[in-house]
C-alpha cells in the first residue's frame, strides 16, 4: 500500500476526515484573517468538496491514484486571491483541526506536510 493509502487509515478514514473537515471549517469562519473568503452559505458544498479532496489526497477507498492533485487545487482556486500569509493561517487551522480531531500530532503533521507540498507544487 502507498504512504498514501497509509495515511488515510491512520488519520482514521472517513469518519475522523468528517470531524476534521467540519472544524476546519468552523474555524476558517471564524478566524478575522480568512472568514471573507467562506461565506457561511458555501459551506456545506465546501465541506463536502473538501471531504473528497482530502479522501483522495491521502489514498482513500476510492482515490484515483493518477489524480493531478496540484492542478485540482490549482483549478479549484483560480479565482480566489489568496496570499502566503492565508497559506500559513489556513494550514495551521487544518493542523489545529486534525489534533483537535483526535489525530495524533505525528500523523498530523504528515498530512499537512503532504497538503503543503500539494499546494505550493501546483501551478497559479
Ligand atoms: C493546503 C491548502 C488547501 C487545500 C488542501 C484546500 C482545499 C480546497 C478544496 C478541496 C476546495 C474545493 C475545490 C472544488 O472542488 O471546487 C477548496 C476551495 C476553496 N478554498 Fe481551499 N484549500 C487550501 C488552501 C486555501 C487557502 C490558503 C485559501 C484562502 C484563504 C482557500 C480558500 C478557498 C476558497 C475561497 C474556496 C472556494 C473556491 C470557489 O469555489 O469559489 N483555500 N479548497
Amino acid at each position: 500500500m502507498s504512504n498514501r493509502g497509509r495515511l488515510y487509515a491512520e488519520v482514521g478514514g472517513e469518519a475522523t476526515l468528517t470531524e476534521v473537515v467540519r472544524v476546519f471549517h468552523a474555524r476558517l469562519e471564524a478566524d478575522p484573517d480568512v472568514q471573507h473568503f467562506f461565506p457561511p452559505e458555501r459551506a456545506d458544498d465546501l465541506m463536502a468538496r473538501q471531504r473528497r479532496y482530502f479522501a483522495a489526497m491521502l489514498g482513500g477507498p476510492h482515490a484515483d491514484p493518477d489524480a493531478d492533485l496540484a492542478a485540482e487545487l490549482a483549478a479549484a482556486h483560480a479565482s480566489v486571491a489568496i496570499e502566503d500569509r492565508h497559506v500559513s493561517v489556513v494550514v495551521g487551522h487544518l493542523r489545529a483541526a486534525l489534533i483537535e480531531a483526535g489525530v495524533s500530532d505525528s500523523v498530523a503533521e504528515r498530512v499537512v506536510n503532504v497538503a503543503s507540498r500539494i499546494w505550493w507544487a501546483r501551478r497559479w
